[in-house]
C-alpha cells in the first residue's frame, strides 16, 4: 500500500488518482487544514496530523505501507516570512515525524515534494539539480533542509528516496473530478481565471521592469498529471533498486505573467483585465528549470508540453467550482 501524506490537497489528490488506475492501493493521511474531503475518491482517508506521532503510528498499523510520499506542508512564502516557525515546524519538523515512523516501521521508499524555491535566485538558466541551492525564504529552506536530512538518512539508514522539484504545478484532473483549490489561492493561473469567470476584477501583474522581453516575470508551467506520472515512476526505479536522487520537474520552456494572460484570454474567449504593480521582494526574474535529468532516468516525458492544453484543463475544472 503507498501512503500518500497531504492526498486531499491539489497534487497529492492527483496522484492519488493516477497511482488508483494504474493498479497500487492507496491511503491518504492529510488533517483537511487545506485539503479537501471529496478529493479523496480513490484509496482510504485516515484523517490525522503530522504533528501528532500517535496519528502516524495508528496508520502504519493499521495498514501494510510499502511506500510513502509526502505532499503535505504549509505552501505559501510570503506568509513564510512572517511566521517561520509555523513552516519550519510543520514543514521540517513534521516530515521527521514522518520518517521517525517510516524507520520504526522499517519502510524504506519515499518520495519527497521539493520546489524550485530551494535555488533562490538562479544564476543560470534552464536551472539543472546540480545548480547551488541558496533559497531565500524559510519555506524554500525548510524543503532544502529536508533534503539535505535526506541525503544523511539515507546514507545512514536503509531509506531510499526521491525529491522532486517542482515548478509551478498547474492544470487539473481533464475527467474534471479534482483540481486546484487553494483557500487562499495564490497561484497565477486560477487567479486569472478567475478574473475570466467574473469572480475577481482583475489580475495584478508584480513587477512589469524585469530584465525580461516583456518585463514581467517567467516561470516554467508543469501539469499536475505530469508531476503525477514522475511520481510513479520515481517510486518504481526505487522499488526497481534505483538509488537516492533528486529530480527537476519541469516543462524545460518559460512563460511570462503577460504570455499566460494572453494565452488564458484565447482559451476562455474573454478579455482579462490586468493591473500593473510594483516588483513584490523575492521574485526572481525567471525560474525556468531543466527536467532532462528526469528524462534520461525516470525515462519521464511531460505530455502537456503546451501552456494552452494546462490553461484548458484549469478552466474546464474552475468553470465548475
Ligand atoms: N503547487 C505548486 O506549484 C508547488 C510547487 C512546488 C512544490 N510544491 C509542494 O507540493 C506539495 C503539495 O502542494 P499542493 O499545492 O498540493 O498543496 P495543498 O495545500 O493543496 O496540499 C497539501 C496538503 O497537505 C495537508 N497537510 C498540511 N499539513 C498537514 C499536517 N500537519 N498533517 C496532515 N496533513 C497536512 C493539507 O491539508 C493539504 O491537503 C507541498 O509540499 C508543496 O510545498 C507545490
Amino acid at each position: 500500500m503507498i501512503l500518500i501524506v497531504g492526498g486531499a490537497g491539489y497534487i497529492g489528490s492527483h496522484v492519488n488518482k493516477m497511482l488508483s488506475l494504474n493498479g497500487f492501493e492507496t491511503v491518504v493521511f492529510d488533517n483537511l487544514s487545506y485539503g479537501h474531503r471529496d478529493f479523496v475518491k480513490w484509496g482510504v482517508l485516515e484523517e490525522g496530523d503530522l504533528g501528532e506521532i500517535i496519528d502516524i503510528r495508528r496508520v502504519f498499523q493499521k495498514y501494510h505501507i510499502d511506500a510513502v510520499m509526502q505532499f503535505a506542508a504549509f505552501t505559501y512564502v510570503g506568509e513564510s516570512v512572517e511566521d517561520p516557525q509555523k513552516y519550519y515546524l510543520n514543514n521540517l519538523r513534521n516530515t521527521l515525524n514522518l520518517l521517525e515512523v517510516m524507520l520504526e516501521e522499517k519502510v524504506k521508499y519515499f518520495v519527497f515534494s521539493s520546489t524550485c524555491a530551494t535555488y533562490g535566485d538562479p544564476n543560470e538558466i534552464p536551472i539543472t539539480e546540480d545548480h547551488p541551492q541558496n533559497p531565500i525564504n524559510p519555506y524554500g529552506k525548510g524543503k532544502y533542509m529536508v533534503e539535505q536530512i535526506l541525503e544523511d538518512y539515507s546514507k545512514a539508514y536503509n531509506l531510499r528516496y526521491a525529491a522532486l522539484r517542482y515548478f509551478n504545478a498547474a492544470g487539473a484532473d481533464p475527467d474534471g473530478e479534482i483540481g486546484e483549490l487553494h483557500q487562499p489561492e495564490t497561484h497565477l493561473i486560477p487567479l486569472i481565471l478567475d478574473v475570466a469567470l467574473g469572480k475577481r476584477d482583475d489580475i495584478k501583474i508584480f513587477g512589469t521592469d524585469y530584465p525580461t522581453p516583456d518585463g514581467t516575470c517567467i516561470r516554467d508551467y508543469i501539469h499536475v498529471l505530469d508531476l503525477a506520472d514522475a511520481h510513479i515512476k520515481a517510486l518504481e526505479r526505487l522499488q526497481n533498486g534505483g538509488e537516492s536522487d533528486v529530480f527537476n520537474l519541469g516543462n524545460g520552456q518559460g512563460f511570462s505573467v503577460r504570455e499566460v494572460i494572453g494565452t488564458a484570454e484565447k482559451v476562455t474567449g474573454k478579455k482579462i483585465k490586468a493591473s500593473e504593480v510594483g516588483r513584490r521582494p523575492g521574485d526572481p526574474p525567471v525560474l525556468v528549470g531543466s527536467a532532462l535529468k528526469a528524462r534520461e532516468l525516470l525515462g519521464w516525458q511531460p505530455r502537456y508540453n503546451d501552456l494552452s492544453l494546462i490553461v484548458d484543463t484549469a478552466w474546464r475544472w474552475q468553470q465548475k467550482l
